[in-house]
């Protein structure tokens, strides 16, 4: 049986509401620490574990980095939230507002996005929010006849070149570069209509433009692993500059202008945006959403269906029902998004590597009002005008009153009427599965092409491939599909030389 939570939020609580437990510390020291903690003595999860434990709540007060002491006028302190039933107060448009809070307190700059405000820093109360949303929403509805075919190509050319550095005696091969290249291609070609093969330059190095324009924007918020103290003086301790990486983002601009022609007009002349913006969207859509949330998504997927020795023995069971679901399509044929609609587990373990490794792992909103928030059973907390709510998604998505066996992966949790009642409290892309993104909300305008994609690359590997292993993130076996018995049989048969009678 499923809990049921009583609403997030309301006017007048009972009981009434207790102060929200934690402290910020003394000013420069407290924020120095929590920062401290969050990039070097403690990983991610641990520093709101501890939080949460310390203060025996699953809402509670931190500072949250970026912060000390050249981030100006970056408010560090947030209401932590990381259980199931507080975090959805960060879906409500009339609770937060989202103005310029996509990272949290810190905001990289327009100087980053070409000079333009993008959709996604827009507030869903402020007019352009809903122009610019329905604009993606409309390109991707336009995009979804081609979408599957090309991200397949794109797909079969990552594998054959890593098939080819594997099959060519190295142990293993890196998937990174090639998959960043496939999603780089795919989605130019789809997204925004603009091949990149018609530009030598953007095709060779568009993805790694991307890169840096992405690490320049959210290092300041990111653990990365560097000797310490060198990441906290040089990475952590200032805004890195977006001049930078102005040359690549010029170079992007023209080629979406001129090659994504179609596009562009399409803003223009159908949702009233201007020229400049809607490129500027378009990049920043096509680059950090789509580009950035595949980058980080997809090898997590690859990594963990593709653990070494299958502990669960998932391979085989997601190879069957691939197989089973294109029975009839024959080995090489095109299949798309019905296809692998119609592969359950396929799509469970999509749904629950999301839930364990959310790819946005933090959600931001302020306060517009005072408000009363609700988390499990009676607890409640006064949330006052203004103040930041920072949710945590990967320990809200563990929550133990809603999922069994929460820390662990278990492939079929979406499986059946069970497993879609839980697709409520799945959260990835800053709403609840069941519900959909629309102008009025700020949810991710891609969240079902997204899992249809993800599905699709896991037919694709279980359509090429009776088994593959990955360790990191390289392939280390490649098992190229065999006939199948019957059919290797026939094809035997077939090539007998025929006996007269
Ligand atoms: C694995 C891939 C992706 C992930 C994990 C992801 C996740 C998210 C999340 C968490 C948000 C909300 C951000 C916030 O306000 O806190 C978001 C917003 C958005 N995403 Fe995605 N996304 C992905 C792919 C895409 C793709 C492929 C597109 C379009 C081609 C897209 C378009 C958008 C747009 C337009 C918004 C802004 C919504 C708004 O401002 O109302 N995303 N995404």
């Amino acid at each position: 049986m499923l809990p049921s939570f009583s609403p997030t939020a309301s006017a007048s609580a009972t009981p009434p509401p207790r102060p929200i437990p934690g402290s910020y510390g003394p000013p420069v020291l407290g924020p120095l620490r929590d920062r401290l903690d969050y990039f070097w003595f403690q990983s991610q999860d641990d520093f709101f574990r501890r939080r949460a434990a310390a203060n025996r709540s699953t809402v509670f007060r931190t500072n949250i980095p970026p912060t000390f002491p050249f981030f100006v006028g970056v408010d560090p302190r947030v209401v932590a939230v990381v259980d199931a039933a507080s975090f959805t107060a960060l879906f409500d448009p009339s609770l937060v507002d989202k103005r310029d809070i996509l990272i949290g307190p810190y905001n990289p700059g327009a100087g980053f996005t070409g000079g333009t405000r993008v959709g996604v820093y827009l507030d869903t109360e402020e007019p352009e929010h809903a122009r610019v949303k329905t604009f993606a929403m409309d390109l991707l509805h336009r995009c979804a006849r081609t979408w599957a075919a090309d991200f397949r190509a794109n797909v079969d050319a990552m594998l054959d070149a890593v098939e080819a550095d594997l099959l060519g005696g190295s142990a293993s091969a890196s998937y990174v570069l090639p998959l960043q290249q496939c999603i780089f291609r795919f989605l130019c070609k789809s997204f925004v209509g603009a091949d990149p093969r018609a530009d030598a330059l953007v095709d060779r190095f568009g993805f790694t433009i991307l890169d840096l324009w992405l690490a320049l924007q959210i290092l300041p918020t990111q653990k990365v692993g560097l000797l310490q103290p060198l990441e906290e003086l040089l990475i952590h301790s200032f805004p890195l500059p977006s001049f930078l990486v102005w040359p690549g983002y010029r170079l992007l601009y023209r080629f979406v202008e001129q090659q994504g022609a179609d596009a562009v007009a399409y803003a223009e002349e159908e949702h009233g945006i201007a020229k400049k913006d809607a490129i500027n969207n378009l990049l920043f859509v096509l680059g950090f959403n789509a580009f950035g949330g595949f980058s980080v998504f997809l090898p997590f997927l690859v990594a963990k269906v593709g653990e070494a020795g299958d502990p669960t023995g998932l391979r085989p069971r997601l190879r069957e029902e691939v197989r089973a679901a294109l029975a009839t399509r024959g080995a090489d044929a095109e299949f798309g998004f019905a296809d692998v609609r119609a592969m359950p587990l396929v799509r469970s373990t999509v749904y629950e590597m999301l839930r364990m490794q959310p790819p946005v792992p933090l959600q931001f909103g302020r306060a517009r009002k005072d408000f009363v928030l609700r988390s499990h059973g009676a607890a409640a907390f006064q949330v006052s005008k203004g103040e930041v709510l920072c949710g945590y998604q990967p320990l809200a998505m563990r929550d133990p009153e809603v999922f069994d066996r929460p820390e662990e992966f278990v492939a079929e949790r979406f499986l059946g009427d069970d497993g879609a009642a839980l697709l409520q409290y799945l959260y990835w892309s800053n709403g609840p599965e069941t519900a959909q993104p629309a102008p009025g909300n700020k949810q991710c305008a891609a969240k079902e092409v997204v899992v249809d994609t993800a599905c699709m690359l896991l037919a694709e590997l279980f359509r090429r491939y009776d088994d593959f292993e990955v360790e990191g993130t390289s392939f280390t076996k490649l098992v190229k599909r065999q006939p199948e018995p019957s059919l290797a049989a026939a094809a035997a048969a077939a090539a007998q030389p025929q006996t007269a009678q």
